[in-house]
């Protein structure tokens, strides 16, 4: 603070080293947030009017906003309801000549299952951009998410397991790509320019997406415990999934076989009122917080939402697209997702992943809980009615 150099300088170059390193990306750009990083990485990969890209309902609103603000339509693969994650069995049945690109989101930082992902990618000669935004730190045989596909994007913003207040990076292996994403970053201003220069001369056309100092030196000390900290959410979460697996009507999330490490951005298992005597998950979900354990429903059904109606009747979408592409009944019914739908109406809960940073105890805690209102569940039914 009191250097008085504020805008983008060493400390967001220094950050950036860091967490390209710690990846194992050979460039990393940091920006504003993650949604940006988004944004940005489908701009410079030139996905846009006329592209469809692949990616599941079962995410933040950012990851679909991003392919509708570079003036693509997003297509929604449905999901795998054990592990949260797009479905790979569902991708190449959505594919067509349209298709630019497959958006992986590992969702509640459980890594999608890449492998699957990129072959068929490779296979198709489609681009992968990863929305990683939840999954620092996850790995699959060893290897960090982001690191897959094209490029990867990532969110320091408050909630996060690595938190900056707000902040995003992308990261990418490709440094033609990286140089551009640079240039987008600072106004269009050629690779390298310093924040605050002129007369550089600009090159292409950009905008300011700069991290300031200030969050890079909370980002660089929050690097000195993401990974320990990593460590601490996966034992956890291992242990509270082994707690509450054999309880009737609950099902922990499931990792792909060959996760080395997940980022457990939140723990989820799926919720089945009928082993629960009927008790809705309304009901469990006000039991579970009055045993004083934070817990959501987490995400509601981004392919039904109203903003892509919005999107497929401005006159953006109308000018570079024919009425019949824009026909939004027929895109509802091709979109429509069933297991997402039962994820979002009906069974997915989620504990967050503040409560994975306690101990065992706490995790015994966390499962006695869930076994207390399973026991009683007639009983706490007949309350809530
Ligand atoms: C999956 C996913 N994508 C994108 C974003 C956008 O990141 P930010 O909030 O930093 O803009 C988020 C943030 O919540 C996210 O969870």
């Amino acid at each position: 603070m009191r250097s008085g150099v504020w805008s983008r300088n060493k400390l967001a170059d220094e950050f950036e080293q860091k967490w390209a390193q710690l990846i194992g990306s050979k460039r990393c750009l940091s920006v504003v947030n993650g949604t940006n990083a988004l944004n940005a990485t489908l701009a410079q990969l030139e996905i846009g009017w006329g592209d469809e890209v692949l990616v599941t309902p079962y995410t933040f609103i950012a990851s679909v906003s991003s392919i509708l603000f570079n003036g693509a339509i997003p297509v929604f693969v449905d999901v795998d309801p054990e592990t949260f994650q797009m479905d790979p069995d569902k991708i190449e049945e959505k594919i067509t000549s349209r298709t630019k690109a497959i958006m992986p989101v590992h969702i509640l930082g459980l890594p999608c299952d890449m492998n699957r992902v990129m072959s068929i990618a490779n296979r198709r000669s489609l681009l992968v951009v990863e929305d990683a935004c939840q999954a620092w730190l996850a790995e699959i045989d060893n290897q960090k998410v982001g690191t897959f596909g094209k490029a990867g994007c990532f969110s320091f913003q408050n909630s996060k397991n690595m938190p900056m207040g707000e902040g995003g990076a992308i990261v990418s292996d490709d440094e033609a790509f990286m140089d551009r994403c640079y240039s987008y970053h600072n106004y269009g201003n050629p690779y390298g320019t310093a924040a605050g220069e002129v007369g550089a001369g600009t090159v292409m056309i950009g905008t300011k997406l700069r991290l300031t100092e200030y969050q890079a030196a909370i980002g660089l000390a929050q690097l000195e415990r993401l990974e320990e900290q990593t460590k601490t959410r996966n034992i956890n979460a291992k242990y509270l999934k082994n707690q509450i697996n054999d309880i009737p009507g609950i099902s922990p999330y499931k990792l792909y076989e060959n996760v080395t490490q997940a980022a457990f951005h939140l723990f989820p298992f799926r919720y089945n009122k009928e082993k629960f005597k009927g008790l809705s998950r309304k009901g469990f979900l006000e039991a579970l917080r009055a045993e004083g354990v934070p817990c959501s429903t987490g995400y509601s059904e981004l392919n039904k939402m109203p903003f892509l109606k919005n999107a497929f009747e401005s006159k953006y979408f109308q000018k570079f697209y024919t009425k019949d592409q824009l026909n939004y009944e027929r895109y509802t019914e091709e979109n429509s997702c069933p297991e997402n739908e039962k994820l979002c109406n009906e069974e997915a809960v989620w504990i967050f992943q503040n409560l994975l940073l306690g101990s065992q105890s706490d995790m015994d805690n966390i499962g006695f809980a869930i076994e207390k209102i399973q026991k009683h569940s007639e009983q706490i039914n007949h309350k809530s009615k």
